[in-house]
């Protein structure tokens, strides 16, 4: 992993190996004021503009070679794009090639000016916190199972430490507050991301609540396994009638961080279905390897209860993840089946690749031994999500409007959207069974709200609860700016800011 650091103009070796501004598209820009870049550099950059050569727009990069001395033996120059559009997310997206620009120039140990990318609407700070998510977003790689090197991933293609360079004492405490909290995040990503890259013989249930109990005794949560025992004791009928069919064996995690003075209690659920062939309504052959990444909801949680506990915030926040297998094994649920949840419900399965609200409703209904304040799940529930948002955002929606809003807000500060669905309480018809309380699918249509409408039966009374479906967005069929194809970790950034700034 790369180190970010904060450090003092004054402290930095000069001149530094390869030295990064950031330049705003159609402003004067100043070298003066930029760390007293020298005559040469200021020189080079005003023909560059003249000649139209470099004009800043967003994520452009042009990088040059100084001969004289000066505060740096390489400028990066970096495009911002227009200052009047200046926002976290763009920058956030703009930063995320220097990472492989400082590999490409073989920089050891670059650095980036951090005021020259502080613009008025926001703090250093936030700047810092932007630029260090994007750095250890975008240099992501997941190491894979090659037996030998893979090209152009030898040594010294490493990079592994950029500075930010700050100019003032004052600058630093707080450029480096915010550096922290961005590693927090991106770090708790990449956990995340590296659980939905593991192929699902590897990453089984078991090993997969293995990996979140180390990870909890890394940060310091509270984490209780339960094995199929104790889940059979509840009376769990979804969450084994799903796992029947694998070898497997179900576990229901159960992660808690109670920060001092905590007011609020947050539940946050997460689908952690390892594998899903959709069982004996088996999924169509084609991209079904992806199918491994059916968990990122309950790594989303890990790595949201990872950061709460990483950060210390004043909240009580309980991560409930139920994980299993959904194969059409030996003793599998069968279409037509009628099962029996924890808290009596009895639903017909009519669709054995619904499964993952089968798992949910446990959880969700589980949840109230806790008596929380709020619940928020996280799944990649329906391939409709996927069909209504393609690959822009999660769908979300709620049994309470306060909540759903500010969830939209968390959202947009994070860059990640979450954009609302109706819950009209005619939907739920859809789900109407002859022999049970309900079926597990609808008819067809609108089946990311249909399978809210079906989780809603079972979140405890009276309880704000938000349904975030990831399906859309949960995994990048090609690289994006900061987020490598694969799982993405969508999801996270949102809830950490959600529970950051709880008010
Ligand atoms: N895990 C899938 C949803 C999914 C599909 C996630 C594509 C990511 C990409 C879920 O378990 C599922 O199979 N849902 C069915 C529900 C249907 C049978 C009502 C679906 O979306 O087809
Ligand atoms: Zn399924
Ligand atoms: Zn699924």
């Amino acid at each position: 992993m790369i180190q970010i650091e904060v450090r003092l103009q004054s402290q930095i070796d000069r001149p530094c190996s390869a030295l990064a501004y950031g330049v705003f598209e159609g402003k004067q820009f100043s070298a003066q004021e930029h760390g007293g870049l020298g005559e040469e550099a200021a020189g080079v950059i005003k023909r560059l503009f003249s000649e139209k050569i470099f004009s800043g727009k967003p994520g452009q990069i042009f990088s040059f070679l100084l001969s004289s001395e000066g505060p740096a033996k390489i400028v990066v120059l970096l495009g911002l794009g227009p200052e009047k559009k200046f926002s976290l997310t763009s920058l956030r997206e703009a930063a995320a090639p220097l990472t492989g620009e400082f590999k490409r120039l073989h920089s050891k140990r670059p650095a980036v000016f951090l005021p020259s990318l502080v613009q008025k609407k926001f703090s250093i700070q936030d700047i810092a916190r932007t630029v260090t998510e994007s750095f250890l977003l975008s240099a992501y790689q997941f190491k894979g199972f090659h037996s030998s090197p893979k090209n152009g991933r030898s040594e010294e293609n490493t990079l592994d430490r950029i500075d930010l360079m700050v100019s003032s004492e004052s600058e630093k405490n707080r450029a480096e507050a915010g550096r922290m909290l961005g590693e927090v995040v991106a770090t708790s990503v990449n956990f995340a991301r590296d659980l939905g890259h593991s192929p699902a013989n590897l990453m089984t249930p078991e090993v997969l609540a293995a990996e979140a109990k180390k990870m909890a005794k890394e940060c310091g949560l509270k984490c209780t396994l339960l094995e199929e025992k104790e889940i059979r004791k509840l009376k769990m009928g979804g969450l084994l009638a799903v796992a029947q069919g694998s070898p497997h064996m179900p576990y229901l995690v159960i992660l808690e961080h109670k920060g001092a003075r905590a007011k609020k209690k947050i539940c946050l659920v997460g689908k952690g279905i390892t594998f899903d062939t959709g069982g004996i309504s088996l999924k169509p052959a084609k991209d079904m390897e992806k199918m491994k990444y059916d968990m990122m909801g309950a790594a989303s949680v890990f790595a949201a209860l990872r950061s709460a506990a990483l950060l210390d915030l004043p909240l009580h926040v309980i991560g409930i993840a139920p994980l299993c297998e959904n194969l059409p094994g030996a003793n599998p649920i069968k279409p037509g089946d009628v099962i029996t949840a924890r808290n009596g419900k009895s639903v017909e399965v009519i669709n054995t690749d619904a499964e993952g609200r089968l798992v949910l409703m446990e959880a969700l209904s589980y949840s109230e031994i806790f008596q929380p304040d709020f619940i928020i799940d996280i799944a990649t529930l329906t391939g409709a999500c996927a069909a209504t948002f393609a690959d822009q955002c999660m769908g979300l929606m709620s049994n309470n409007q306060t909540l759903a809003e500010k969830i939209v807000r968390a959202g947009t500060r994070s860059g990640e959207r979450a954009w609302q669905l109706p819950m009209w309480g005619d939907y739920l018809g859809m789900l109407k069974s002859e022999v049970a309380d309900l079926k597990n699918v609808g008819a067809g249509y609108a089946g990311t709200i249909v399978a809210a409408k079906f989780l809603e039966q079972f979140v405890p009374k009276d309880t704000p609860w938000a349904h975030l479906d990831i399906a859309g967005v949960a995994w990048a069929d090609s690289p994006k700016p900061f987020t490598p194809k694969g799982p993405t970790g969508v999801g996270i950034r949102l809830l950490v800011e959600l529970l950051k700034d709880w008010k």
